[in-house]
């Protein structure tokens, strides 16, 4: 997108504001089938967490993507769009065994990744085709709080724990249709993906009635210039390959899924916010900005590192800033970041603010969640409403004291 674009967004829609491109997303999507295009079945699984407006996945499902889902709610977002209920794949953690049984009813495709969930759920509906999460003990991802595939996470199903699993599947009956895991975000390094597939082959083996194995996903993209990326041309050649060999060895075309959130929006968004004050400290300059950690939080959560630039004023020279927000508590979005030099009322857009931004934001310091806005053929459309005072307190009951 253009700045002037995004700045009439600005103009139009208030700030703060959140911003995609649909046309990235599109892109995005045919960029990760394209390289997969020497498997048969490929299917994509969009993860509805990393950015859950249901006209985003109204856009993912258009171009033929199923939906990866993790709560009851998020299933039930999904059907919203119109989707068929087999084309969305439930993948709880920890929920209860009623949230599953509701999953049952609404016809989605099930993933199980607990033992004595797997064993309930087995005894109970042994005919429901189910799929296994399993975990395979492989570390993988940018930072501690995303990498879910190692000994110690809560995630799946070790592999080590595989003759028990066996035993549960024998003794109920039960149809595995699926194996699947999800070791991290932003994983840096293809070997470390073939590796973890390899485990994960070697596990398949031990299922008779297989349709699809599902790789989960952790793609990195870019955060910045000549930043690292998953190479995803290259990796698709790799596991193609061996997972062409695969489906010849087990005797059956399967299907090859994976469940991306970061690689599809990540790059598609743009979090729009308004410089309040410019202040200048003994040790800093801070641009104090419309927002703060309650909508945009993966700098404080996790310490990622967003670009932003100044779109009101691209290119005055570059000064130093720390880029900081308005709630009461240390609230930073960009630390010692060089940006065109900022005046009061200066917009500035923060770049990869698809994934896990609006999905994470919350009424912290009972501030409103901003607008969302999705730029579609050139023309911008609101895709929600900037909250207001009433559905801050419409869930509250206010009683007689
Ligand atoms: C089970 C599962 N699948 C897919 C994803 C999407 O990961 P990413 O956004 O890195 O593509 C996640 C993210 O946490 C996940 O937990």
């Amino acid at each position: 997108m253009k700045n002037k674009d995004l700045l009439q967004i600005s103009k139009d829609f208030g700030s703060p504001v959140y911003v995609y491109d649909s046309e990235k997303i599109v892109a995005q999507y045919k960029r990760l089938t394209n390289a997969f295009k020497q498997v048969k079945k490929v299917k994509i699984n969009y993860a509805v967490k990393a950015l859950s407006n249901i006209s985003i996945l109204k856009l993912l499902t258009k171009c033929g993507s199923g939906l990866d889902t993790v709560s009851i709610q998020e299933v039930k977002l999904g059907l919203r769009t119109g989707i068929a209920p087999e084309k969305i794949i439930f993948t709880p953690n920890g929920v209860s065994i009623q949230e599953i049984e509701e999953a049952v009813k609404l016809g989605v495709q099930i993933n199980i990744d607990n033992l004595s969930v797997l064993e309930k759920f087995g005894t109970i509906h042994p005919k429901v085709p189910v799929c296994i999460r399993i975990n395979p003990h492989v570390m993988a991802g940018g930072n501690t709080n995303i990498s879910v595939g190692h000994i110690d996470s809560k995630f799946g199903i070790s592999i080590h724990q595989m003759p028990h699993l066996l035993r549960i599947v024998e003794n109920t009956g039960m149809n595995i249709n699926g194996i699947h895991m999800h070791t991290g975000s932003d994983i840096l390094d293809v070997e470390v993906f073939l590796y973890a597939s390899e485990i994960l082959f070697e596990a398949a083996e031990n299922f008779k009635n297989l349709e699809f194995i599902d790789f989960g996903s952790g793609f990195k993209v870019p955060y910045h210039e000549n930043d690292i990326e998953t190479n995803i041309e290259e990796f698709g050649k790799k596991l193609s390959k061996r997972f062409n060999e695969f489906c010849k060895k087990y005797g059956k075309e399967l299907t090859l899924s994976f469940e991306p959130g970061k690689f599809l929006v990540s790059e598609s968004g743009y979090f729009l916010v308004k410089v309040n004050s410019v202040k200048q400290t003994t040790s800093t300059v801070f641009a104090q900005v419309d927002s703060g950690f309650n909508h945009f939080i993966r700098p404080m959560f996790y310490g990622s590192k967003h670009e932003v630039i100044n779109i009101s004023h691209p290119t005055k020279h570059k000064r130093f800033y720390s880029v900081v927000g308005y709630i009461c508590e240390t609230d930073t979005f960009a630390n010692n970041k060089r940006i065109a030099e900022i005046s009061e009322g200066d917009i500035l857009a923060f770049k990869n603010a698809g994934a896990y931004c609006f999905s994470m934001a919350s009424n912290y310091n009972s501030r409103f969640r901003p607008a969302e806005v999705l730029w579609h053929n050139g023309e911008a459309k609101l895709i929600r409403k900037r909250e207001t005072f009433e559905d801050l307190i419409a869930n509250q009951v206010e009683i007689e004291l």
